[in-house]
């Protein structure tokens, strides 16, 4: 095809253009509101009708996303948006996601993208020595955190049962013996989704008392034995906390019993000298789920399940057909629960390569002192933490649970900020999460004074 060809003159029209308003996009999300008005929610309307017959030129399809969709974005991309624990996304990973989509490859197999496969890979024992985990480990790049602990639960399931002589990816659940899966109470309800469609159920959980933290209590263990799936957290979604891994793996190994660790977002502490004795012990575990769209910053979507014994993440996940050309070497399928998949380790390999072992550890103690900072003025304005803010995580209360709600809306309804809600054991609180790269002290100061003033007395 020539250069000249209307296909390729129309991709790179609409290339430059995308260049173009995404970086105006950026370079203006820091000023305008966190999140959108209804009006321009409202204003999406035009473009969520019927398939129109005729085609239109892609340039017009773009101008219409930004004109219309940019304005009813949330800013998650601006430094003010503490929702969820959602992070940004750091330039080199946001850079490699367009080059990957202009790649368009698909990762599934070796022959189908060797540099897909070789980053991953790369990419993964990055995660791997970041995180502070055992050597030899095998992996996979899914979409987040709730598909790592899918994936992962699935290696346990194999594991167990293989042991207890039963093949469940051959015959599944239906008459195999039973599995305990035990788990702290304060559990993300993601792991509990997980083990439901892994076929373990949402309800068959032995759930363990926790402390003011949400930290499981290792003095309430039940007995654990080799048929025993236990649930462990390296960051609770709320307060930050880190259940007592060094006090509980030992026993647990011993025991025969898997351990399975949700690391979302917490267990990146282990990449900053400062923070990384929180994440003690949790090496001892068997497997593990983490997030690189949370902490590192690197964009959606992007989850990262490890298993210290690959084969068995590698039973549960294989597939074979005739005309499915495989390696001898590691083929992404064979670990994965998807088949056909976006090259998302490229934009992983991209934002570690980026950031380098400093660059990710400033990320957390950055984001660290900046939930300090925030906890402070508002305790220092007479507001209740109801956590120790050991990492990025506030919980804090306005008076009663009316009037934290009334607080939550006005501020999300003023627009300088985005905070949300929880109940933290029983308090409705505001939960915010200082997860983005770009967030910066100015940020906070400014977001702290917006809170202080949809606190004010009249709310
Ligand atoms: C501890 C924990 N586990 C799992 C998840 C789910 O992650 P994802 O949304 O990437 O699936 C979260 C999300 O915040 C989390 O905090």
């Amino acid at each position: 095809m020539s250069a000249a060809s209307p296909v390729s003159s129309s991709r790179t029209a609409v290339l430059s253009a995308a260049a173009r308003v995404a970086t105006e996009y950026l370079e203006s999300v820091r000023e305008r509101r966190v999140a959108p008005v209804p009006e321009t929610v409202a204003a999406l309307a035009p473009l969520c009708g019927v398939l129109p017959d005729s085609p239109i030129e892609p340039e017009e399809v773009l101008s219409l996303l930004h004109a219309i969709g940019s304005p009813a974005t949330v800013a998650n991309a601006g430094g003010r948006y503490f929702g969820f624990v959602n992070g940004g996304c750091v330039p080199a990973a946001l850079a490699a996601a367009w080059l990957v989509s202009a790649w368009d490859q698909n990762a599934a197999f070796r022959v189908q993208s060797p540099v897909a496969t070789a980053l991953e890979e790369t990419a993964i024992e990055w995660v791997r020595e970041l995180l502070g985990l055992p050597a030899g480990c095998g992996g996979a790049v899914v979409t987040g955190a709730t598909m790592a602990n899918f994936s992962a639960l699935a290696a346990a399931r194999h594991a167990l049962l293989t042991r207890a002589g039963w093949d469940v990816e051959g015959d599944g659940l239906f008459g195999a013996p039973p599995i305990t899966v035990v788990v702290g109470d304060e559990v993300h309800s993601s792991l509990i989704k997980a083990l439901g469609m892994i076929g373990l159920g949402r309800n068959r959980v032995v759930r363990i008392p926790v402390d003011g933290q949400g930290r499981m209590r290792a003095d309430a263990l039940p007995h654990l034995d080799e048929r025993t799936i236990l649930c462990l957290q390296a960051g609770n979604v709320n307060t930050g906390a880190f259940d007592p891994a060094a006090a509980i793996c030992p026993a647990a190994r011993e025991a025969g019993a898997w351990v399975h660790v949700d690391g979302a977002f917490g267990l990146w502490a282990a990449s900053s000298p400062r923070y990384r004795h929180l994440t003690e012990g949790f090496e001892m575990a068997d497997s593990w789920a983490t997030d690189a769209h949370k902490w590192p910053n690197i964009g959606y979507d992007c989850g990262i399940a490890l298993v210290r014994e690959p084969a068995a993440l590698r039973a549960a996940m294989s597939i074979q057909a005739a005309y499915l050309a495989q390696t001898e070497q590691r083929e992404p399928s064979n670990y994965n629960p998807e088949m056909s998949r976006r090259a998302r380790g490229v934009e992983l390999w991209a934002g570690l390569r980026s950031l380098g072992r400093s660059g990710m550890a400033e990320i957390v103690e950055r984001t660290s002192s900046h939930a300090r900072r925030f906890a402070a003025g508002l305790g220092a304005a007479g507001y209740r933490i109801h956590n120790h803010v050991i990492i990025n995580q506030v919980l804090v209360s306005f008076g009663t649970a009316e009037r934290t709600l009334r607080v939550v809306d006005r501020l999300q309804a003023e627009g300088t900020c985005w905070c949300g809600s929880t109940v933290w054991q029983g308090h409705t609180a505001m939960r915010i999460s200082v997860s983005s790269w770009v967030t910066s002290e100015e940020d906070v100061d400014r977001s702290l004074a917006a809170i202080l003033h949809a606190a004010g007395d009249n709310v």
